[in-house]
């Protein structure tokens, strides 16, 4: 059987970096979870002792600490940096440069408004960077709030184009000067792409990733939309041998949530199909 991976799938490139340092540097605590993704923690503390630490309480000063990937309020890291030394940043850099962003305009007397998700942890963190910076996840939230003449607006980086649009038409219409800083990150949208082009190119589609995960059931539909002969797997256990009878072009693609080892056994079993 012939396999084409998607040219984007699986995790990104923030996920990635920061399971690398993970995995450099065995025996360290992470402040946090890593990642949002259970079973890779799991390999982690396994494979390479690398444990979580829940707050700064649970912070032991002889063990390295690595810094998630939505990164942490700008307290809480000087705090860390209190209790030790050896602090290993795995903030994803598309997180970094909006809060470098949010200070930098703060500095400059601009209000900061961000477009987010107020209880979401990059934004908590990003927010931080910021005095009296404002969160708001739709227009509707500003009907009523003073203004300044100077604003930059900011993202989450997880949120559509169309929507933060949006926030900079209804901002523009009222604030004199209005900086707008797109800080959105494409992984997600770019592996929707990779997803649309290789469901057409081939006879079937193997989709990975969890059966709850919404981004790996959007990714599925999209598959199944193309290329009818689409199935959805969370590991290679799943795979069926009668689905890929007469077939010679199988493309696999993974949701966000799925680690590249799952993605090689996936590639391996349907190799050996
Ligand atoms: Fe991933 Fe970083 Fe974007 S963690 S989703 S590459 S902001």
């Amino acid at each position: 059987m012939d396999i084409k991976i998607a040219a984007s799938c699986g995790f990104c490139f923030g996920v990635k970096r920061a399971i690398r340092l993970a995995e450099e540097n065995a025996g360290a605590l992470t402040l946090g979870e890593l990642i949002h993704n259970k079973k890779e923690t799991s390999r982690l503390e396994s494979d390479y002792s690398v444990h979580i630490a829940n707050n700064l309480d649970e912070i032991d000063a002889s063990r390295p600490v690595i810094i998630r990937t939505h990164g942490i309020e700008k307290e809480t890291k000087a705090q860390l940096l209190q209790k030790t030394a050896r602090v290993i940043d795995a903030t994803c850099p598309y997180v970094t440069k909006p809060q470098e962003i949010a200070a930098k305009m703060s500095q400059e007397g601009y209000t900061v408004v961000i477009f987010g998700d107020k209880e979401h942890p990059e934004v908590k963190g990003l927010r931080s960077y910021a005095d009296g910076a404002l969160v708001v996840s739709e227009p509707s939230e500003l009907v009523g709030v003073r203004l300044e003449s100077h604003v930059a607006l900011i993202s989450q980086t997880t949120k559509t184009l169309a929507a933060f649009r949006r926030l900079a038409d209804y901002l523009i219409e009222r604030v004199k000067e209005v900086r707008v800083f797109n800080t959105i990150c494409n992984a997600t949208f770019d592996n929707q792409e990779a997803t649309r082009t290789l469901a057409g190119e081939v006879q079937m589609m193997i989709v990975i990733g969890g059966k709850n995960s919404s981004n790996t059931k959007q990714l599925y539909a999209i598959a199944k939309q193309i290329c009818d002969e689409s199935y959805l797997v969370e590991d290679a256990s799943e795979l069926e041998q009668s689905w890929f009878a007469g077939k010679k072009l199988c493309g696999i693609s993974a949701g966000a949530s799925t680690p590249d080892w799952i993605i090689r056994e996936v590639q391996d079993a349907v190799a050996r199909l």
